[in-house]
Parts: structure tokens; sequence; C-alpha cells
């Protein structure tokens, strides 16, 4: 983790605490450095009052060449505590007098220095000239011990340093208690937002703690927390009354397909006995004399068929809708048996003298009996009727497999379907040009599509103008049982 993903407490202590160390540093380095040179420059100072003393006192005895005198004032530098030795040399530069603190053996200088002061690793010595009359007579020198010095120097660092010490430890506790004011409010926030995100609950609110910019930024906050909920209450108050407006009509609609299925059926069925009631009585007349009139019996001819091909219409027609309505149960079915059973339940194919191939095995799909009966007769019909006149129909079926999907072909060689003409024909009432001179409505292959479509399969055609028409069906192919 860099720095840069710290929490924002810690980055506020760190930053704390380098500044402070940074600053402490400094004054402490500053402090025991000025201090030492002070404790330096006053010891220095008093060691030369002491030899000031010594010079002024000795020059007498120098000139008079009094020893004894000489040792007496050498004897008194004792009054400061810290002297070490003390000497008088003569003019020449040689030993005149010297004097040691008791249990003080360290040699002193043999030979006179220039007048000046330098420190040693434990001690100070200086040099003064002696004079008198304004001519030098001799040059004075005393040590001092420094370890009185040195101690007053640690005991001041000691001093700094732990002043600095706890400094900082403050410093750190100081910083804590702040950083908990600054970085609690962040906090708060941050943690309110992660919970909006999280269960995506904006009736939540940020806590304000004061009235800061981060204050400033917990309102504007909470007042687009606070937009966000009513835009999501308003988007869902309408998509409730949306649903239901939609479930209201829906259900209106479905009653109104209902009541219209049901009118529908009912007159589609109605209309049937009258017509066979027609058609009936148009066969009775022809029976009697009046119908044996050639003009009257045409007539009646033409009623009789014009109410039969109307029959056929409400016979599809309730055809298409019932495959419209129910729902399919799809289970195996084995295509060789259906083709069987539609050729037994509609003898006229056979009788119609077609040549009928039937290339078997067909092998299995998914659908529903009666549908796919449904739509192979009505596929069989029209191979069988679109045929010109004086040709024998010949009808090839075969199947092969596609996919997951099995596809069902039924080829004529009947007069063919122009390609303008394909696309459209799988529409309800829509007949080909060619198809006038034959009998029928232009339903037959809707409820094919239809069919085929309810049972997830699809349906298709290939033909060219008078080569004979293919049509396929194509439903999912079901595994041997
Ligand atoms: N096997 C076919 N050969 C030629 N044309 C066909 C064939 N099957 C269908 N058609 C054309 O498609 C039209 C629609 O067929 P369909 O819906 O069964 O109506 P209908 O058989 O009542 O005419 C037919 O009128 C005809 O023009
Ligand atoms: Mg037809």
């Amino acid at each position: 983790m860099t720095p840069r993903d710290w929490p924002i407490g810690r980055k506020f202590v760190a930053g704390t605490l380098a500044i402070t160390l940074t600053a402490i540093a400094f004054v402490s380095v500053f402090l025991i450095v000025s201090e030492q040179r002070l404790v330096r420059a006053e010891r220095v100072a008093n060691t030369h009052a002491l030899l000031g003393m010594v010079a002024n006192n000795a020059a007498a005895s120098l000139v008079f060449d009094d020893e004894a005198v000489a040792q007496q004032i050498l004897a008194g530098t004792t009054a400061e505590p810290t002297t070490r030795a003390a000497a008088l040399y003569r003019s020449d530069g040689s030993i005149f007098a010297s004097f040691s603190a008791p249990r003080y053996t360290s040699p002193i200088p043999q030979s006179a220095q220039p007048s000046g002061a330098a420190f040693t690793a434990d001690h100070l010595d200086a040099f003064a000239d002696v004079l008198s009359s304004g001519k030098k007579v001799g040059t004075a020198f005393v040590r001092t011990d420094l370890s009185a010095m040195r101690e007053r120097f640690r005991g001041y660092t000691m001093t700094v340093l732990g002043c600095s010490a706890v400094a900082v430890v403050l410093v750190l506790v100081l910083a804590r208690l702040l950083q908990r004011l600054i970085t609690q409010p962040l906090l708060s926030l941050s943690s309110t937002a992660a919970a909006v995100t999280q269960k995506s609950d904006f009736s939540l609110r940020a806590r304000k703690l004061g009235q800061d910019e981060v204050g400033q930024l917990v309102d504007a906050f909470n007042r687009m927390l606070e937009e966000v909920e009513t835009s999501q209450q308003k988007v869902r108050t309408h998509a409730a009354s949306l649903e239901q407006q939609v479930n209201e009509r829906t259900a209106r609609l479905s009653e109104m397909v209902a009541e219209m299925e049901a009118f529908s059926y009912s007159v589609s069925h109605d209309l049937r006995a009258p017509l066979r009631t027609i058609r009936s009585f148009a066969e009775v007349i022809l029976e009697t004399p009046a119908g044996r009139d050639a003009v009257t019996g045409h007539h009646l001819r033409r009623i009789a068929r014009a109410a039969q091909r109307m029959d056929r219409l409400i016979v599809d027609l309730l055809a298409y809708s019932k495959v419209a309505k129910t729902e399919l149960k799809l289970e195996p079915l084995d295509l060789d048996d259906v083709i069987d059973d539609v050729l037994a339940d509609y003898p006229q194919f056979a009788a119609s003298g077609a040549e009928i191939e039937i290339r078997k095995p067909l092998g299995r799909v998914l659908g529903h009996n009666a549908a796919i009966s449904q739509a192979i007769y009505n596929l069989m019909a029209n191979a069988t009727k679109f045929v010109p006149d004086g040709r024998r129909p010949a009808i090839s079926i075969w199947a092969h497999e596609r996919g997951p999907n099995r596809r069902l072909f039924i080829r004529d060689n009947g007069v063919g379907i122009a390609e303008e003409d394909l696309s459209r024909l799988f529409r309800i009432f829509e007949r080909a040009q060619n198809a006038a001179k034959f009998d029928g409505n232009g339903v037959g292959l809707s409820i094919v599509r239809r069919a085929v479509e309810k049972m997830n399969g699809e349906v298709g055609a290939t033909s060219a103008l008078g080569e004979g028409s293919t049509f396929w069906l194509e439903l999912p192919q079901a595994s041997p049982p």
C-alpha cells in the first residue's frame, strides 16, 4: 500500500508528525549548537579574567625575580575551582614558577606561547603577556578543567532532547484528536455513499457533523439523494400506473378477443346449417321436372356449387381459428405413421390416380399429431390439385436431417409458382395468378404455416412456373424411441 492509498486519518497524522519532527530537529540543533558556543565563550572569558589577574599581580615578582611571591600569586588561582595548573614564564620563554592543583599530575607547557586560548580534549590552556610600564616582562599561563562545562552541556542537551520527545508525543496525541475531527465527517459521508450504492437505497442520508466544507459536501450529497429518491418514486408510480393500464387493457382486449372468437365461431357454425339447406333444396329441385329444364338446372347447379364453396370456406376458417386458439401439446411422432394415417383418412388421394412415392423412413419429430396431419393433408391436397388438365399427378415425399431439426419435403409435378408469388402464398386468402382456374380460397397454406409455427417449426417452398413445386416443413427432431 503506497502512502497515496493510506486512509486519510493516517495521512494526516503522518503529515503532522513529519512537519513537527523537522521543526523540532532544527530547533534542537540550533539550541544545542548555540548553547555550546555560549558555554565555551563564557569559559574563555572566565579564564582570561583569571589570567589577567595573575598577569597584573605577577609583573613585579618577574621584574624583581621574586619566585616566592610568584608562587603565592599562582596558588591564588585555585580560588577558581576549575583551575588545574598555572605558570609564569620569563621574557625569554623559560619557566619561572609553576603550580598544579592537588592530585593534578599532567605536565604543563615548559615554554611560553603567544597569548591566546586553546581547547584540548579535556581542558582549556590560556597564555597572556605580563606587562610592566608597557613593556613585556614575561608570560602567564592558566589551565582550567572542562569536565564541569561538559557536564552542564550534556545536561542541557538531554533537557532539549527530552523536551523534544515530550513535544513529539504531545503532537502525536493532538494530531490523533484533530484527525478525528477532520476524518470523522468524511468517513461517515463515505460509508453512507457505500451503503447507498450497495443497497441501492436512496432514502439513506449522510450525517452532517459541522458547517465546514465537508458539511457543505454532505448537504449537497443529501440533496442529490433526495432528488434521486423523488425521481425513483416518480418512475415507480409511473411504472405501476402503466402496468395497471396495461393489465386493464390486456384484460379488456382478451375479453374482446374471446367475444369475437365466440361470435365468429357461432356465426360460422350457424351459417353452415342454412347453407346445407340451400344445397339440399337445390339438389332436390334438380330432381323435379322444373329442375330438368336446362336453364333452371344450370342455375340450380351453380347455387349448389356456390353453397359448397362457401361451406368449404367456413370449414377452413374454423380450422384456421382453431389452430390459432388451441395450445398444442408436443410429443415425439413418427412421420411414417403420420403419412400413413393421412392416406388412410383421406382415400381421395389414392383414388385420384396420383402416383405417390414415399421414401421411408421419414424419421421422428417433436410435434402435435392432428396439427401435422392437417398441414400434410393441405400440402398434398394442393399437390394433387394444382396439376394441368390431363397430367397424372406425381408426388414425392422424403425427409432429411437439418441441424437439430428434420425437414419434410413434398414435391409435385404441378403448374408451379412464379417466383414473385412464392413469399406471399402462406398468408391468408393469398392465391397465385395461375390458381384462378382451380377451386380454392387461399386459406390452406396459412393454416399450414400457423400450425407449424405453433410447433416451433418453419415452412417454405421452392418452385418455378411450369416445373412443379416443392413445399417443405421443418420441425425439431425427436430421438428414436
Ligand atoms: N402445389 C402447388 N402448386 C402450385 N401452386 C400452389 C401449390 N400449393 C399452393 N399453391 C398456390 O398457393 C396458393 C395458396 O394455397 P392455399 O392456401 O392452399 O389456397 P387454395 O388451395 O385454397 O388455393 C394457391 O392458390 C396456389 O396459387
Ligand atoms: Mg389449398
